[in-house]
């Protein structure tokens, strides 16, 4: 077999660099090796890291395949093995010869309109922890639907190339070290319905049409990302999204409460400001709402009550101002609120810990006069006395909307991260 070589002496390059890694007593690939890998890997990345029409027919094989589509998949696998630096569990040690559906990890099926093709349809190497990065010729697996690669060490960008796998359905790259934008060619797939990024080191903005595919889970959650959550979140279908630790700014959208299929809101530790919005309240089916170490202002949103199965409810570590309310402590699956380390100045009698057995309430490092561990007086008072009031400047209602509770953000106020404060 003659796959074509990418250009040896770059992949000799990314071979050192992912040696370099390996020696290294750590589990973990320094950010300016995997940046320098990212970018080399571009190098090697014809057409920006598409796939030329008929690529296959460049590469002369020597094999005979069942059909034409195992013989993409296998002239993809050789590729791919190629970049593999380091496989310390032997899972490649078979990806050899023409019989590609026996190689460890790759799950092979009858083809969707030809089932007498056989082709291969699943690739899982979850747990491998292989070091390599995914080649321009993983476009020729058209036929993959699903992608498991959690916990590995795969470095290097998305190529564009992947557009050309149309029927995934389930793409998980959790826990490796991919870097780059978002890789935007997951929105070009019709039939994904499952998104796992966790964990890696993606960078940048949210392109908006990631939120208008037909998702049942999209993480995010561990990456790089910076920029502010965009407005077509509203029609996303999730039911489960992750956010937290990124560094996501400006306002949470307010179409957020059109998401009424989502069960757990996680935004914790990015930097989100603004009002929380009210229209949280109308999800009523979360159970988790997580916006802990963030910067939002204001007061709790009253709209809060209306989550009669939240379990776990967590603002803390924000600015928030205003009375701890009583409908919000007495909610009847709440487990556990914790609203410690805003600047709070009032709490209902219900709130204050122990109150309910069955509730843990955490109300430290506040401005709660006749309470333990709280603010110094002069570091709330500053900002007691001037408290953001969420009905002003950082919203417009939309008198012509259909919906009464939908309010959409002036395009302003995406960037404005705080309101200003009453004078
Ligand atoms: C993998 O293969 C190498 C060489 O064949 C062998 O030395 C090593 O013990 C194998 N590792 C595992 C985990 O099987
Ligand atoms: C909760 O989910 C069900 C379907 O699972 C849906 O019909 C209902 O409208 C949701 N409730 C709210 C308040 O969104
Ligand atoms: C309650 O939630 C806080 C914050 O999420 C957490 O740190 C704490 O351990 C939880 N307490 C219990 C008893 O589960």
């Amino acid at each position: 077999m003659d796959t074509r070589q990418p250009l040896p002496a770059l992949a000799c390059f990314l071979l050192f660099s992912c040696f370099l890694y390996k020696a290294a007593p750590t589990s973990a690939l320094s950010d300016s090796e995997a940046d320098y890998i990212a970018r080399r890997q571009l190098l090697t990345l014809p057409e920006n890291g598409d796939l030329p029409e008929g690529y296959e027919n460049t590469v002369k094989t020597t094999e005979t395949f069942e059909n034409e589509r195992l013989r993409r998949a296998f002239i993809a696998l050789q590729a791919w093995k190629k970049t593999i630096y380091s496989d310390p569990l032997n899972i490649t040690r078979n990806w050899f010869g023409p019989n590609v559906c026996s190689y460890r990890g790759v799950f092979c099926a009858p083809a969707l309109g030809i089932p007498k093709w056989t082709v291969v349809a699943g690739i899982d190497l979850n747990h491998a922890n292989i070091v390599g990065y995914i080649p321009v010729e993983f476009g020729l697996l058209t036929d993959l639907a699903l992608l498991h690669l959690n916990s590995n060490r795969f470095c290097g960008i998305i190529p564009k190339s992947l557009s050309k796998l149309t029927r995934m359905y389930e793409f998980d790259i959790s826990n490796n070290r991919f870097s780059g934008p978002f890789p935007r060619v997951v929105t070009t797939w019709k039939s994904i319905r499952y998104i796992d990024l966790r964990f890696n080191n993606f960078e940048g903005c949210l392109p908006p049409e990631i939120f208008e595919k037909d998702l049942d889970a999209l993480f995010l959650n561990d990456n790089q990302f910076t920029c502010t959550i965009p407005e077509t979140i509203g029609k996303s279908t999730v039911s489960a999204m992750t956010f937290a630790n990124n560094k996501f700014k400006g306002c949470l959208p307010r179409s957020i409460g059109e998401m009424w299929r989502l069960n757990e809101l996680i935004f914790t530790n990015n930097d989100l400001g603004c009002c929380f919005p009210s229209e949280i309240g109308l999800l009523g089916n979360v159970t988790v709402v997580d916006i802990s170490f963030n910067s939002f202002t204001g007061s709790l949103p009253q709209s809060l009550s209306s989550l009669k199965k939240v379990d776990i409810l967590d603002v803390s570590h924000n600015k928030l101002t205003g009375t701890v309310l009583e409908n919000v402590c007495k909610l009847p699956t709440l487990s556990n609120f914790t609203f410690s380390h805003n600047y709070f100045s009032e709490e209902s009698k219900a709130c204050v810990s122990p109150g309910r057995d069955d509730v843990v309430l955490d109300d430290t490092g506040n401005c709660l006069a006749g309470r333990i561990k709280q603010k110094l007086a002069k570091e709330c008072q500053p900002v007691v006395s001037k408290p953001v009031d969420c009905n002003k400047d950082q919203y417009v209602v939309l008198s012509s909307s259909s919906k009464p509770n939908s309010r959409m953000p002036k395009p302003k106020s995406l960037v404005q991260v705080h309101p200003t404060p009453k004078p």
